[in-house]
This record gives C-alpha cells, structure tokens and sequence, in this order.
C-alpha cells in the first residue's frame, strides 16, 4: 500500500507535494520520490527512509515548477532503495509515472519491452508502466491516449499519475483497483491516494471508478474509461477530518485492519492459485520448490502470534504434505543447540521481518546448512532478505501493535505453501481443487461474520471488567485460542489462557466458576464431540461459556450460553475464520475499557531487541 500524490496548478508544487507525502506516511515509507516538471525538464528526487530524508535532499534545490507527482513506497516488488523508489522514468527521461497497486502481469510486460529495446533499471512492476506509455507515444498517440492503452494492457491493481515533458500543462491519473481521488481547488487539482493528501486545500473531490482515467490542466478537467469513452463526473464534498481518513473511517487502526482481512486474504491469494494444475504457484518458492518436496522435516520458527500462526502451519504440513513439521519458540531455538540437517527446510514467520529472536534463529539455521524459507510482511525487510527463499504477504502496513490481517494473511500464505508441497507429493487433482475452491469464497467469507458485531460488542460489555478468561480449542483451534487469549491481554491487560481443550481437566478446570468466561472454539470437525464434552463439563461448574461455532450448528446452541457463527470451511482454513470473532472481542473489550489499542502499554509493533 503506497503513498501517491499529484499537482497540476499555479502554486510552487514542489513543497505542497511533500505536505500531502507525509500525510500519506501511515500508508508506507520505506522510500519516496518526487518528480517536478520545470523548462521542459523533468527534475527527479528520490530517497530512502521516511519522507524527511526526501525533504533534506530537496532543501537546496529550487526548482520552480507548479506541476509534479510524488510517492511514499511501502514496497511489493524489490527491496526498498532509491533504484526502486518511485517516479520512475522513461528511457529519455520524458515521462515520469508513481504507481501504487500490484502489476501481476509485469514478468510479461517487462520481457516484451525488453525485447523492444527499453532499458529497465528497477526491480520493480511498477516500471513496465513508465515504459509502455513511452513505447505507445513513440507509436505516435497523444500522451492521454499512451496512457489509456498502457493501462488496457495491465492486469492487477493501480492508481497511476503520469507527466510528460512534452505536456507540460497535463497531468494524468488512472485507477483500478487502488485508491485515487481528484482535489478540485481553484484552478488547480490535487491528486492523490486519499483526502489525507488533499483536505487541507480543498474539500471538493472527483471520485474515480476503477477502470477510469482523468486528464488534467490548471483549470479543466477531461474523465474517460479506459475502452475510451467519456465519462461524466460531479464534484462532491466530503467532510472527514484527516484523522478519520487514515484510518478510512474506522476508529483505530487495529479496526480498520480487522475490516481490511477480506482485501488482504484476497492479496495473498492474488496470483498464487493455478486454476489448472489445481494448486498453488508461489514465484518466491519456484527455485527451492524440489528441496520443499524433498524435505524430511519442516521446522517453524516465530514469536508471537507468528508462532501462533506457525503452530496451524504445523498440522498443515502434516495434514496436507505428510512431512514432519515442529515449531519453536525462536529465542528458544536459538540458544538450545537444536539437532539440524542440511535437508531440513526452517521456515521464519514474521510480520515485520525484524524481529531479533526470529533473525537470530534463522541465522542459526543458516550456519547449519538447512533451506531457510520466510513468510514476511515488509518487502526487503532483513529476515526477508536474510532467507534463500520466501513469500510475502502483500497485506500492506499493520500499523496497530496487536497483529491482526497479517496473522490471517500468514494463514493464508501457510495453507498455500502446504497445497503446493501436498501436489508436488502424494495429493491429487480432486483434492487440490476443493481446495482451491474453498480458498476461494474466503474473502466473503470473512465478510459475513462482521454481522456479528452487534452481539460480539453485547458480550464485551458484560465482560468488561472480567478478571480472568479461558480459552479453549482442539485441533487446528488450539492455536487460534492461544491467539485470542493473546489478543485480549495485549490490549485489554485482562489475564488470559489459551489451552488445548481436553487439557482443561488436567488443572485448568479447578478456575471455572460463575466468573470465568470460556471461550470454545467449537467448529464442527472430527474432535466436535469432544469439544461438546468440555463445553458440558465447564457448564456443570457454573462457567459461562462463549462458543465459536459453524453456522447452521442447531445444537450447540443449547450447551453454550452465546454463540458467534463463522462460515463452514475445511478444518485447515477454519482458523482464518475463527479467529475474527476473537480479534473483534478483544478489541471491543479494550474499547470500553479505555486502553489504547493502537499502542498497547510496554508494547512495540517490532521487537528488533533479545
Ligand atoms: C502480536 O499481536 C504481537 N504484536 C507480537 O506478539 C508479535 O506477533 C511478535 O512480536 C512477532 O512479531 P513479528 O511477526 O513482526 O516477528
């Protein structure tokens, strides 16, 4: 998720357009970019690092121009430095263009103008655009019209701004798929990826429909699809103050990135699900798909609720792939002189690709000879960097400390890495496409059990002020109810436990009275029986008891005291679900209790110290 800005008017751009990068910080800022039009020319200035890094380099340069675009990266392909940082060029420096969205078809795209002579100097998708619109108006086109047949041609996500040194009173911006909206001030426009940029200097706004491109001069404006068809648009106002823009309206972070779940499954499964050979096609793993088939033993490593996500990835692998799998405790791995072999394949899971236990495990297994494997969030991040392989999941930032979209998203990315290792061993075509179907309706899927909100919220208030909770599940819910008792204490401070059901009568059980709420993770499985059993078994102790359950589930109605329907799935992908209706009571507990649930007390979003 990127940051992009753009200026067309009769104000100094320059300045104004870092103003609206810094309000697009929270969207990412790993490296940013601006690029200013002035006598013809373009003037290109790029940094690494957050955006004051960019201000400092432009400090000294006075560039007086009043047409630009600028970007913050939060990077999805190659690493973040200046090379890959946003506007990027065309070959003869005409053309500038900021991009943010995933080109999935940029491997085609890129060998095709490579073909025809253009030079790329970036690892990025985002580059193909620059080059298209460039081999489209050496073809002759208008600049608007380079770029509407440049964006015929992508497949994926974008919002684009482009300029052009032979246009020096047009800019233009496209949009499918990610945000992009158009400021319309007096006699000049501001576009960018959303009012945060924009607000200050007007609140009237053109809405762009994906598929949409608008073309841009001081004082008029020109809107058409991309099939070339002119489209009307009306000017509206919009009354968001900036804070409620960044976080799209939600009121923290760590809502709006529990909403974010449907589109950020919905990105770590983009690309990845082949349709014919019924499984799944990970770019990152292609080099080491034959050590991953071969492997005798899968070891995770992560802390958090990335070994929480690591514990589901374990049966998984076992479930899916028949291969041994453990998982540890990084800052346990890495100081017990664990027994490795070279054919071990150690799989570091971190959002933040920073962590220094998981670093720490990872460069143990390094040493030993083991294929290292990382399921990362933050794109050239060091554990990113530092493994022979991996995956990122593409969920964009997660700014609220207790992590949320990217455990889901690590489900996610874990449950196809498991289906591409289960297909290159012993699973057939048939289970590999009900699976793929499943993983499918996923993202809908998350949607529905947002209509349990309402009685999500009703148990936080009865609970409010509880002094201690249980959580309880079997199976692949045993991890989710060791990170649903972690969601509720980081945020909340209310002491929790997450324990394997059946563990309950082994001295957990001596805590069940009238005020120890239960939380059972009930779905209907091979092991629901029993779970029927500790559900009782807590009820003949006066517990209350709180049940995650598959919709449609009559009976269980009877035994719990409330009940949160998730949607029926396979028992692997269940955690996906089952863990939403955890995430959101935590969140609402912590809500009525007054904590701070963005930055929770003594918490970091990285832990980048033993
Ligand atoms: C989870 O809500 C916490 N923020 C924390 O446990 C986190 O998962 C852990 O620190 C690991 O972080 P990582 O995924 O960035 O490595």
């Amino acid at each position: 998720m990127c940051g992009i800005v753009g200026y067309i008017g009769k104000r100094p751009a320059k300045w104004l357009l870092i103003e609206g990068l810094k309000r697009l910080e929270y969207r990412g800022y790993d490296s940013s970019g601006i690029a200013l039009l002035h006598d013809g020319n373009l003037h290109c200035v790029k940094a690494v690092g957050k955006i004051s890094n960019l201000e400092g380099k432009l400090q000294n340069q006075n560039i007086d121009s009043t047409i630009g675009i600028a970007h913050t990266r939060w990077a999805t392909h190659g690493e973040p430095n200046e090379v890959n940082a946003h506007p990027h060029l065309s070959n003869d420096g005409a053309i500038a263009v900021v991009h943010n969205g995933i080109i999935e078809n940029y491997a085609t795209l890129r060998k095709e103008l490579e073909h025809e002579g253009f030079i790329f100097k970036s690892a990025t998708d985002t580059e193909v655009i620059v080059h298209l619109i460039s081999k489209f108006y050496k073809d002759g086109n208008e600049f608007d019209q380079a770029v509407r047949k440049s964006m015929e041609r992508l497949e994926g996500t974008y919002g684009i701004v482009a300029i052009c040194t032979h246009y020096p009173d047009k800019l233009i911006a496209a949009k499918n798929g990610s945000p992009l909206i158009v400021g319309v001030g007096d006699d000049e426009f501001i576009v960018a990826s959303d009012a945060s940029a924009i607000i200050e200097h007007t609140r009237q706004i053109i809405y762009l429909n994906d598929h949409e491109l608008i073309i841009l001069n001081n004082t008029e404006y020109r809107t058409k699809t991309i099939q070339d068809v002119h489209v009307h648009k009306t000017i509206e106002g919009i009354d968001w103050d900036i804070e409620m823009i960044e976080k799209s309206g939600f009121a923290h972070f760590m809502l709006k990135e529990i909403y974010e779940q449907p589109e950020s499954i919905r990105n770590a499964l983009r690309g990845h699900l082949d349709h014919e050979a019924l499984t799944a096609r990970l770019g990152g793993l292609q080099s080491v798909a034959d050590r991953l088939r071969a492997a005798n033993r899968i070891i995770i490593t992560a802390c958090g609720t990335s070994w929480h996500s690591g514990l589901i990835g374990e049966y998984m692998f076992e479930d899916l792939a028949q291969i041994p799998t453990e998982v540890e405790y990084a800052s346990e791995f890495r100081y017990r002189n664990p027994i490795l072999h070279p054919n071990d394949v150690v799989i570091a899971i971190t959002q933040s690709g920073e962590t220094a236990d998981t670093l720490a495990a990872l460069r143990e297994a390094k040493r030993r000879g083991c294929l290292t494997l990382g399921i990362c969030n933050v794109v050239g991040s060091t554990i990113a960097r530092e493994t022979d392989a991996g995956v990122y999941l593409h969920a964009g930032p997660e700014i609220g400390v207790a992590s949320t979209k990217a455990f889901t998203s690590q489900l996610m990315v874990l449950a196809l890495m498991a289906l591409m290792t289960a297909r290159m061993r012993s699973m057939s075509p048939v289970e590999g496409q009900k699976i793929i179907d499943a993983m499918n309706i996923l993202p809908e899927q998350v949607e529905w059990i947002f209509h349990s909100d309402k009685i999500i919220k009703e148990l936080a208030e009865r609970f409010t002020y509880a002094q201690n909770f249980l959580y309880l599940g079997r199976g692949y819910n045993f991890p989710v109810a060791l990170e649903g008792a972690l969601k509720l204490k980081e945020i909340s401070y209310i002491h929790a436990e997450g324990y394997p059901a059946a563990e309950m009568k082994h001295g957990p059980i001596a805590l069940i009275n009238e005020n120890m709420p239960v939380v059972v993770i009930a779905t209907q499985d091979s092991i629901y029986e029993k779970v029927i059993s500790n559900i009782e078994e807590v009820k003949a102790r006066k517990g209350y008891v709180i049940a995650i359950a598959t919709e449609g589930d009559d009976r269980i109605t009877h035994k719990a005291d409330k009940v949160i329907f998730v949607p029926h799935t396979l028992p692997f992908l269940v955690p996906i679900l089952s863990v939403i209706p955890l995430q959101l009571l935590a969140y609402h507990i912590a809500i009525l209790k007054g904590c701070n649930v963005d930055q929770p007390r003594n918490l970091a979003k990285s832990v980048t110290v033993e």
